[in-house]
């Protein structure tokens, strides 16, 4: 076999090098190895590393015009490509990993990369639902088993997390992103991370993740995907940039450019991000950064580069160490090397990244070590992996309002209405980027309830509205059914002889995800309608919400009593729905991002800026000049950090330690929370900042630390946070990382709204 032919080169030259002591072997992991690889590879070999291509027969972006199978495979078996992504299962990848190990004169191995973003086959929360639970346990598990089904699928590379900051429901990937918040991003991403790679690569259930889309891809203008970005530097590094940093330091193994420009210049060509930040400042040594689909080739597009060998120029020259797609480096690099353009070492840079966590994947020990029918029979959906997503799946779910205690619902004794399409459908709360899930296989609202009460007659269905028509799927345009209402009769009927009515209204999950941007964000076609009949006849409904962005429902909230964010909760979604629903599980999920009143509020969060006019002097009431709208509130209808519980908590006592702090101390700001109600629940206490006056201004409010506590009813609890330098330092007017002297606010509570507040001085 040519990689065993490899892997002896390797040692070979491998203990050559480590006789000669001038050769210096530095403290990377597995540098010497591939260091003595490099020298043996040709220059066509080592651009053949930075090429990514799609299997063929499956795409997640458009298709090249020019593909051509036979040409791919061809260039597969010379060693003119790297790595491969969409080629799936333990027996594809084997054959595809077979074309490269057998046939190049390297044998290097392959990596295989795909989008397993929230599950693989068994499929967790959306992302944007893993962090209501702010909860790392619950990314890291989810990540786990993700990892331990892809990896036996022959997958080891995840293009995920994206930690995206998303403040724009109309962004169709705000479902896939961690919220609005820098903290509670970096907190989820990290877990994340864990979770995929499992702190050792070489463990052969876990993958290397992928941080995205570095940067700043959530700012698109408007909120429509792939639209330009125009973002000032203090919003980048304080806002977009925590995370990646916190990623990199976490240790992924890749980062991956988005498709926005940022000052005028495209991600892929940016050497602000990729060589000063990343490769340079933050010192990320030990992997790579991989283009997103075609974008090295789009920055032609942009109108950043003329042609084919200026876009490989200068995406290479800036950072970007692997091509998705685009075929640019293989059109490019060769001859941009060859005559010198481009130092050869800055392509040796970009290959030993990739070759690194090769051999840190273990592939030069075993290229089709992920590859293992046995495995992949044994690992997927498995019960253990379906518990860990049910309960994934409970922890993500956010009560948004509960008048007169209508929830819990009791399992017996209760006649129950399930009403609406959303409600029988198996297939939507699988989400949008499902990666291999069985069409149809999630545990629907109904078979939830079903499955729950006592006496399943107590439990009838009605269709109600319908939603959508024709096909339903990753690429293609989704069409929403309107002015349908010939299933409204037999909804009414059943609801005015029910007890209750649970209605699933929200978004099919083709309406979010990549591509999917819209303008409204209210719920589509007949549902309104056939809320406002059903109210008619029966005023006990609880509405269950599914959908993969914040959504603006403020009639919803003047209207029904009960209301359950439950995004899309995956494969175990009607089981945790119900567990909620039945009161086996105390919600106790947290907003991640604002909830607006009206798709005009847009982007809305809570960690704006003052501004100079924001609020209304008393003296001038009714005049107009100051920042607002004329028609609606500046408020959301639901606010960051927002999420009920079955029991009611009380905060007071907001304490500091002192009201002095100097630049090396640290003080701590504490608060006591009591359980007020009747039964234990779990509480997110957030703790956020303000800092009053800075070199540039500063947010009214910053998430700096929470913490989750259970607690019985009656039992009250004190809880701490540290406050020193660097819980306060943020990059300031030069763009350095600091603290500036003065007055701050310290605020806490159960959301980012309702708060305790205190202050206190940091002095020099
Ligand atoms: C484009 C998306 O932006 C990216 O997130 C994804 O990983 C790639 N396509 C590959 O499917």
């Amino acid at each position: 076999m040519k990689v065993q032919l490899a892997i002896a080169i390797v040692t070979i030259a491998l203990s050559a090098c480590r006789t000669n002591t001038s050769n210096s072997i530095t403290s990377a992991p597995f540098a010497a190895e591939v260091d003595s690889l490099l020298s043996l590879m040709t220059i066509e070999e080592k651009v053949g590393q930075l090429n990514l291509y799609a299997g063929s027969w499956e795409f997640t972006g458009p298709v090249p015009e020019d593909v051509n199978n036979q040409k791919k495979f061809e260039n597969i078996k010379s060693g003119r490509v790297g790595a491969m992504l969409n080629v799936i299962t333990a027996e594809g990848t084997r054959e595809a990993q077979k074309l490269a190990v057998e046939n190049s004169r390297l044998g290097i191995p392959l990596l295989f990369g795909y989008d397993v973003i929230h599950g693989y086959k068994t499929m967790m929360p959306i992302p944007l639902g893993q962090a209501a639970s702010w909860d790392a346990e619950v990314a890291r598990t989810g990540a786990e088993v993700a990892a331990r089904e892809a990896s036996a699928s022959g997958i080891n590379w995840t293009f995920a997390p994206m930690m995206d900051i998303a403040r724009d429901a109309r962004w169709g990937r705000m479902m896939e992103s961690p919220g609005e918040d820098p903290y509670l991003a970096s907190y989820m991403s990290k877990a994340w991370i864990e979770g995929f790679q499992g702190g050792n690569l070489s463990n052969e259930a876990t993958i290397a993740a992928c941080a995205k889309h570095f940067a700043a891809y959530g700012f698109a203008e408007a909120g429509r995907d792939y639209n330009t970005v125009d973002i000032s530097m203090q919003t980048l590094y304080n806002m977009v940039l925590p995370p990646f940093k916190a990623a990199s330091e976490a240790g992924v193994a890749s980062f991956m450019n988005s498709f926005n420009e940022i000052g005028g210049v495209p991600a892929n060509g940016s050497e602000l991000l990729q060589r000063e930040l990343l490769k340079g400042a933050w010192n990320y040594q030990n992997g790579f950064v991989v283009s997103d689909w075609g974008s090295i080739g789009e920055m032609i597009t942009h109108g950043f580069a003329a042609d084919t060998l200026e876009a490989g120029y200068k995406a290479l020259t800036a950072g970007s160490d692997m091509d998705m797609e685009a075929h640019i480096y293989e059109n490019s690099l060769e001859e941009l090397v060859s005559s010198g353009k481009i130092n050869e070492e800055i392509l040796n840079d970009a290959v030993r990244r990739i070759l690194t966590i090769k051999f840190q994947l273990g592939l030069f020990d075993n290229p089709y070590r992920y590859s293992d029918v046995e495995r992949e029979k044994s690992e997927l959906l498995t019960k253990e992996n379906l518990q860990i997503a049910r309960e994934a799946a409970r922890k993500s779910i956010v009560l948004l309002k509960n008048d007169n205690d209508l929830l819990p619902l009791s399992k017996e004794g209760q006649s129950i209405a399930v009403i609406g399409s959303l409600a029988a459908d198996k297939d939507v709360p699988l989400g949008s980027w499902r990666a291999q899930a069985n069409e149809g296989s999630a545990v629907s609202v109904l078979e939830g309830i079903q499955g729950a009460v006592a006496n399943k007659a107590d439990v009838n269905f009605a269709q109600g509205y319908t939603l959508t028509k024709g096909r339903r799927q990753f690429i293609y345009e989704l069409e929403i059914v309107e002015g349908d209402q010939s299933g409204f009769a037999e909804a009414i009927n059943l609801a005015k002889k029910v007890d209750v009515v649970v209605l699933a209204l929200g978004e099919d999950c083709w309406q979010s995800g990549e591509g999917r941007s819209q303008t409204d964000i209210g719920l589509k076609g007949d549902q309104m309608d056939l809320m406002y009949e059903l109210l008619k006849v029966n005023k006990n409904i609880v509405v269950t919400l599914m959908n993969g962005r914040s959504l603006a429902i403020p009639e919803l909230d003047e209207n029904i009593p009960a209301i359950l964010e439950v995004w899309h909760l995956g494969s175990e979604a009607g089981n945790a729905i119900a567990d909620v629903l039945f009161g086996d599980y105390n919600p106790s999920g947290k907003l991640p991002v604002s909830f607006p009143r009206n798709v005009g509020q847009c982007p809305i969060y809570y960690n704006h800026k003052n501004g100079g006019r924001p609020t209304t002097n008393p003296h001038d009431a009714g005049m107009v000049f100051w920042s607002h709208y004329t028609d609606s509130p500046n408020t959301p209808l639901y606010p960051f950090g927002y999420g009920l519980s079955y029991t009611t908590f009380e905060y007071s006592d907001l304490k500091l330690s002192s009201s002095e702090l100097n630049q090396a101390g640290e003080i701590s700001a504490s608060v006591t929370v009591k359980n007020t109600g009747k039964v234990n629940g779990q509480e997110t206490v957030q703790f956020y900042i303000r800092d009053y006056v800075g070199s540039v201004t500063r947010p009214v409010k910053e998430l700096k630390g929470f913490e989750k506590i259970t607690l019985k009813p009656g039992e009250e609890k004190e809880v701490q946070f540290t406050i020193n330098n660097e819980t306060l330092s943020y990059y300031r007017a030069d763009l350095s990382f600091g603290s500036e002297p003065g007055k701050f606010a310290v605020m806490i509570g159960g959301n980012s709204q309702k708060i305790l507040m205190t202050d206190f001085r940091l002095v020099d």
